[in-house]
This record gives structure tokens, sequence and C-alpha cells, in this order.
């Protein structure tokens, strides 16, 4: 298998982590790629046609996108365990990986507006709306991680890749104060081998 990635981006990261978890990842070759919204890679749009990273070309059902399905698929592969089995449990864990992606979406799109997009064209109430969407989403899971315990579905794996990306990209943006179970948790969970192994760069 071939993944195209970069090792700033969160969305890559979900897939490296689970591909770690699940000990896919010597069978995965990356191709790591600089990406940018107004610079398509001509060798990725022959993959993706929204030319977007992480894309993973298979061997059997050929270039999937995105994270999600990326990450489903290899651990459908692997047997199963990330993405619970139907019942609350699998729920839980898509709804705190809506949660995550929704909030890595925020998080690159404000990337994206101060580092790419002409100064005299940022519009600072569009801004303002995508880090009301951060607040609110990191609340919700100060709220929700105290149910989290040692478990480590999609959903765990994506929440480690907001914070991970926020203290990477927004380290001036403190979010720890007003959260101090989120805290303790990615804490705790940077030592995980697949998490410290993937941090962004
Ligand atoms: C970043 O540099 O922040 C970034 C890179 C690739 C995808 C998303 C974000």
């Amino acid at each position: 298998m071939r993944l195209w990635t970069n090792p700033a981006s969160p969305f890559a990261r979900k897939v490296r982590i689970v591909a770690l978890e699940t000990k896919l990842a010597p069978q995965i070759e990356e191709i790591v790629i600089a990406v940018s919204p107004v610079k398509p890679h001509a060798d990725l749009r022959q993959e993706n046609p929204l030319v977007k990273i992480p894309a993973l070309a298979t061997d059997d059902v050929g270039t999937l996108y995105d994270s999600a399905v990326i990450c489903e698929y290899l651990d459908s592969k692997a047997g199963g365990g990330l993405f619970p089995p139907p019942g609350p449990a699998r729920w839980e864990a898509l709804r705190l990986h809506a949660l995550g992606d929704g909030l890595l979406e925020a998080a690159v799109l404000r990337r994206y507006e101060t580092a790419v997009r002409p100064q005299a064209l940022q519009w600072s109430e569009w801004m303002d709306g995508q880090r009301l969407k951060i607040e609110g989403g990191l609340d919700a899971m100060e709220a929700a991680c105290g149910q989290w315990g040692g478990g480590f579905t999609i959903g765990q794996i994506t929440a480690a890749c907001v914070l991970g990306y926020l203290d990477f990209r927004f380290a001036t943006e403190a979010w720890r104060p007003s959260r101090p179970k989120l805290t303790a948790w990615f804490e705790r969970l940077s030592a995980r081998p697949s998490v410290a192994a993937t941090q962004p760069s």
C-alpha cells in the first residue's frame, strides 16, 4: 500500500496512528508531499480528484480517501477493534470521530487563512466563527473525556490528533487552563508509542 501524506497533516496523522496500532505500518510505503490549497499536486490529483491528503493506494480496492474511510479500511483489514462493532460504543466512537474531524477542519482552515491567504483578503469574523467551533468542540471533549477510561478507539485517536495539531499550529492559544480533564488525558496518551511516533513536524 502507498500512503500520500505530510508530517504536519493531522488527518494523515490519524491514518499513521491507525497503521501503527493495527501493525499494518510495515506494509505501507509513505509518499511525503507538500500540499497547498492553491497549488494542487499533479501526481496526487491522479489518485484523489479532491487533491487532498491522506490518500491510500491499495492492492484490492484502488485508492481510498478521506482519512475516515482509510482508517476504517485499515482497521477492518486488521480484524477490527478501533471501530467498535454495532452498538452504543460504536456510536460513541463515531460521534467523537466526527467531532474531532470537525475541529480539525476548522483548525486547518484557520491555519490556511493566515498562512496562505493574502492579508488583505483575510476575514476576521470568519476566523472568529472557526474559533468558536474549536472552543465548543474542546468543551464537549472536556465534558466527555471522563468516560473515555483507558479506551483507544478511532474517536480518541482523532481527539489526540486535534490536541496535537492545536499545540503544533496554535501554541499561543492555550486550550488547557479551562480543560483539566482533557489536559490530563492528553498527557497520559502522549506516551503511547503510536502517538509519540507521529508528532506533527
Ligand atoms: C499544516 O501545515 O498545518 C497542514 C499540512 C497539511 C495538511 C493540513 C495542515
